[in-house]
């Protein structure tokens, strides 16, 4: 499998606190890719430094054969544009924005016209069962139905990697399985490979692969597929 990013030997502290001690991580082309482990054991750390939101004290981040830790904030924040979608646990839509403004937003980021951007929205609302949610703000949404414009965002810009950090952390079990459905269903339509942060094996159940960080290092817990 065609590696798309890895963490080689990555540290990284919070001042005196050390959150990674020698992480090591693959991700192949098209993988979803379980990080579990318990609370404070390093996992968002190990997503935000993979996804060039944080850079290592020491250790490599490699994307496409790229060594991104060595970019500069310019760089590193144009590779998110670009090449990465995110999820977090509280959709973090913003509120002034209506769904379908805030599912248009990374592509009006990246320059595309408004019109295109709109379009382009409407299309990822409707393939999520939101198209009547359209002109509503993230005050006007359910909890999941947030969610769930906020995956849409995620994953309108087509990215090559979608982080994903407990994106079902504040469901109920049922909502979380529809956006485990849906989040799995267009990575594996689009070939978007997945990091995906979560404590709950059930969530954790829709990958490819399971590893758990423990302490700041990264431990494997079903086999790593063939090179
Ligand atoms: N902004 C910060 N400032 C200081 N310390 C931090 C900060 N963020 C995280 N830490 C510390 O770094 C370590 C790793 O935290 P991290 O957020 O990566 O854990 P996590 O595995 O994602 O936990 P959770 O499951 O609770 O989200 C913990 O000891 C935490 O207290
Ligand atoms: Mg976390």
């Amino acid at each position: 499998m065609t590696t798309v990013l890895e963490a080689r030997d990555v540290h990284f502290a919070f001042g005196r606190t050390p959150a990674l001690r020698g992480a090591d991580l693959r991700l192949g082309e098209g993988e979803i890719l379980a990080v579990m482990g318990p609370s404070g054991s390093g996992k968002s750390t190990l997503l935000h430094c993979l996804a060039g939101i944080l850079v290592p004290d020491s250790g490599e981040i490699h994307f496409d054969g790229q060594r991104i830790d060595r970019l500069g904030e310019t760089g590193r924040s144009a590779l998110r544009r670009d090449k990465f979608g995110f999820v977090f646990q509280f959709g973090q839509l913003v509120p002034e924005l209506s769904a379908e403004e805030n599912v248009a937003l990374p592509l009006l980021l990246s320059g595309v016209r408004r019109s295109a951007a709109t379009a382009e929205a409407r299309v990822l609302l409707e393939r999520l069962g939101l198209d009547g949610l359209a002109a509503r703000t993230s005050g006007e949404l359910s909890g999941g139905q947030a969610q769930r414009v906020a995956l849409a965002r995620g994953l309108v810009a087509r990215p090559r990697v979608l982080f994903a950090d407990e994106p079902t952390g504040a469901l109920d079990s049922l909502t979380g399985e529809q956006v485990m459905d849906l989040l799995v269903g267009s990575a594996r339509a689009e070939g978007t490979s997945v990091v995906l942060v979560t404590h709950e094996p059930r969530v954790a159940a829709y990958a490819d692969r399971e590893v758990v960080v423990r302490d700041g290092k990264v431990l494997a817990l079903t086999a790593e597929p063939a090179a």
